[in-house]
């Protein structure tokens, strides 16, 4: 007990204030905790605000076209999160009468929630004595109680989850998961812990032992798969060319702009030259704008995109292509991949 007491006084003492721990409404904790794994609590809170507004209870959210929904996660990435998360809530309005579960053993069988949002959820909402393991939470146990099994060996995650649920404070598990991961994100921090504050020096084993830098230990993800994006904007008038990816690949379902993709970097020249483009544009074709290049890392796969505007294009360049005109102020009302996004809302505004 000794852990959780010193690791829930520092929470009072250093908690945020966040919204999402104002409440104990498993719908509200269950938007909180699917966003929060997607991006950091800044980032978070005005999608989680959206949200909230927009969806402020579980028959809302249900009833909202996916389109819709895809919209409002846009810019958070991995959009199969906000699908099973439609999936979860129409599930809850046909099976669960309405009433959003708080329990784990039923949270645990929804679509797109794990073992993590089953425990965040359950202990928040009902003081469910279930021990959350993220990121965070995993750092923490590693340095204090010096683990060397890597966090994400699949011994290491049972590991981990044992270590958590042994230490969990039963009484007041809530509160001691919030607990474990503020300490995590604001004290016992991935680089630079602030171990001269801390409360838990005396015990940590990582401190005493000089191992804070060496804990914990991760397993280097396999070899990621490189891939060259090569974007174009096309327009007529106010409008340009979109096109939806299809399926089987990366971003399924979601609007991008017409794409060259080839198996390296290619300069403006080597791109312009290429077969492909050719085909596409026409030899007359020119480019008016090339950026720089964008890395975006996705799970395995690393990619590199560059976006061009190009003007005198052969005629009916899209005769027989999935591409569409699309009025420039309408792109808002598409869903786009994180890196569409971030480019077309610096190159149209
Ligand atoms: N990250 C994930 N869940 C969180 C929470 N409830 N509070 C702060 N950060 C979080």
């Amino acid at each position: 007990m000794y852990f959780s007491r010193q690791i829930i006084q520092w929470y009072y003492k250093n908690q945020r204030k966040l919204p999402w721990r104002e409440t104990h409404d498993p719908y509200i904790i269950w938007l909180s905790e699917i966003i929060l794994q997607q991006t950091r609590v800044n980032q978070g809170m005005p999608y989680f605000y959206k949200f909230v507004e927009h969806y402020p209870n579980i028959e809302s959210f249900a009833s909202a076209p996916e389109e819709e929904i895809l919209r409002h996660w846009q810019g958070l990435g991995y959009y199969s999160r906000a699908r099973n998360m439609l999936k979860a809530a129409k599930l809850i309005m046909q099976e669960h009468g309405g009433i959003f579960p708080s329990r784990y053993q039923v949270l645990i069988k929804l679509p797109g929630i794990g073992e993590y949002t089953a425990s965040a959820i359950a202990s928040f909402s009902i003081n469910e004595p279930k021990a959350v393991v993220d990121g965070n939470v995993s750092r923490v146990l590693a340095r204090h109680f010096g683990i060397e099994e890597p966090i994400n060996s699949t011994k290491g995650k049972k590991d981990f989850n044992i270590l958590a649920q042994d230490v969990l404070d039963k009484e007041n598990p809530g509160i001691h998961n919030q607990a474990m991961m503020e300490f995590g994100a604001l004290q016992c921090k991935p680089q630079n812990p602030d171990c001269e504050t801390c409360p838990l020096q005396q015990s940590c084993f990582a401190y005493q032992n000089n191992l804070v830098n060496k804990l914990p230990i991760k397993i280097k993800a396999g070899k990621s798969r490189n891939r060259y994006f090569n974007y174009f904007v096309l327009r007529k008038e106010e409008k340009i060319l979109m096109q939806r990816r299809q399926k089987g690949d990366i971003w399924e379902g979601l609007f991008e702009l017409p794409l060259i993709e080839s198996t390296f970097l290619l300069s403006d020249e080597e791109l312009k030259l290429s077969e492909e483009f050719i085909k596409l544009f026409g030899k007359q074709a020119e480019i008016i704008y090339s950026s720089a290049i964008t890395k975006h890392i996705l799970s395995h796969q690393n990619i590199y995109a560059r976006f061009f505007e190009i003007t005198n294009i052969k005629e009916n360049v899209f005769k027989n292509k999935d591409w569409d005109y699309v009025l420039i102020k309408d792109l808002d009302k598409l869903a786009k991949s994180k890196l569409m996004f971030s480019f077309m809302d610096v190159y149209f505004n």
